[in-house]
């Protein structure tokens, strides 16, 4: 009889972006990120993993279609587990209902939103992948410097709320973790949109992009050594003191500052589109009206956008991007109201 668990894990935002790695394998970054990670029931990811020990060997499905079990990062979360998993196992941990480690598994991953759309898809998957494969074998604790090992934006996936990814100093990357600055209930007002500019996959993936990045950027090397380390210090006094204004100037500065490295890379990546570009201009003069800072857009590794206001702004929001962004006219967009948390 197999022994089956399913969990989920949401999508999350980076306001303060980590592009450039230190080692490729381990996947250690340049710079510490920060991130706010979406409320469960939004866009999300579902795995269910079965073992049975008549189960021949591993075997996985993305969305319903099987893929490659050995992905060399697939297999490092993989061989991660089991070996924690063997470890507890001879210190003599007691280990309930866990599955013995001879027993292959079979893994079916679903997303609710188009994959490699700049969606942050891998994040979700490989949280999801670890904290599922971690039922099932049986490991307690630690779990993000595991889920790093999948997509370095995953690690940040593994926390609810606001949560930092330090980069840590270590060659073998043991300090280059996933924090949680705040819980998802500190700042219930806060709301995040998506403004999907194009479902398309992405020309250029976050993997090859930052790699070229790093080979060729002299931006990113400064913005790594001499901007981030600073931000980040502003930005989690922004959202421990709930600083909205605050929070969204570093957002919007940073996602700046991220594009800008892409276009200093060389030859260049441009992951922004004529919508994105038009999104920009909409939230600046939005603030500009009022007179006050209520939006913040923040773009990853394609173009569509992600948006920021409190809860008493979204009615209008809508209306703005309704007004600004039809659907009729820029070919089946469509806007999403996440909270961050489930509205009381
Ligand atoms: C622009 O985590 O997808 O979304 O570690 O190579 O898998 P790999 O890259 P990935 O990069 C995410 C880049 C980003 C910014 C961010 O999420 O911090």
């Amino acid at each position: 009889k197999p022994h089956i668990v399913t969990c989920t894990a949401p999508v999350n935002i980076a306001v303060i972006k980590y592009w450039g790695k230190r080692h490729e394998e381990l996947i250690l970054p340049i710079n510490s990120s920060l991130s706010v990670t979406l409320h469960q029931d939004q866009l999300k990811t579902t795995t269910t993993v079965a073992t049975s020990r008549s189960f021949q060997e591993d075997r996985i499905w993305l969305n319903g279609k099987e893929e490659d079990i050995n992905h060399p990062r697939l297999q490092s979360c993989l061989r991660e587990i089991r070996r924690l998993s063997r470890k507890r196992r001879n210190d003599g941990d007691p280990i309930l209902n866990a599955t013995g480690l001879s027993h292959k598994v079979h893994i079916c991953s679903v997303n609710n939103f188009p994959t490699a759309a700049g969606l942050a898809s891998s994040a979700a998957g490989f949280a999801c992948l670890v904290y599922t494969l971690a039922q099932v074998f049986g490991i307690e604790g630690e779990l993000s410097g595991i889920a790093r090992q999948g997509s370095g934006s995953a690690c940040r996936s593994i926390y609810g709320g606001f949560v930092q990814w330090l980069m840590g100093q270590k060659e073998d990357g043991k300090d280059s973790l996933a924090q949680q600055v705040e819980p998802e209930s500190h700042w219930p007002e806060l709301r995040i949109l998506v403004l999907v500019a194009s479902a398309e996959r992405k020309p250029v993936g976050s993997t090859s992009g930052m790699q070229t990045s790093v080979q060729t950027s002299c931006l990113l090397k400064h913005r790594a050594e001499s901007v981030v380390p600073g931000r980040m210090a502003e930005m989690i006094q922004a959202v421990r003191r709930k600083d909205f204004a605050a929070f969204a100037e570093l957002t919007m500065k940073d996602s700046n500052q991220f594009h800008a490295t892409c276009l200093d890379t060389y030859p260049p990546i441009f992951y922004l589109n004529s919508v994105s570009q038009q999104v920009i201009n909409v939230v600046h003069r939005y603030n500009r009206h009022y007179g006050e800072t209520r939006l913040a857009y923040t773009f990853d590794a394609g173009p569509n956008a992600v948006i920021f206001t409190l809860q008493q702004h979204v009615p209008e929001l809508v209306e703005v991007v309704q007004h600004f962004f039809p659907p009729e006219t820029n070919g089946g967009q469509f806007i999403k109201g996440l909270p961050v948390n489930p509205v009381a």
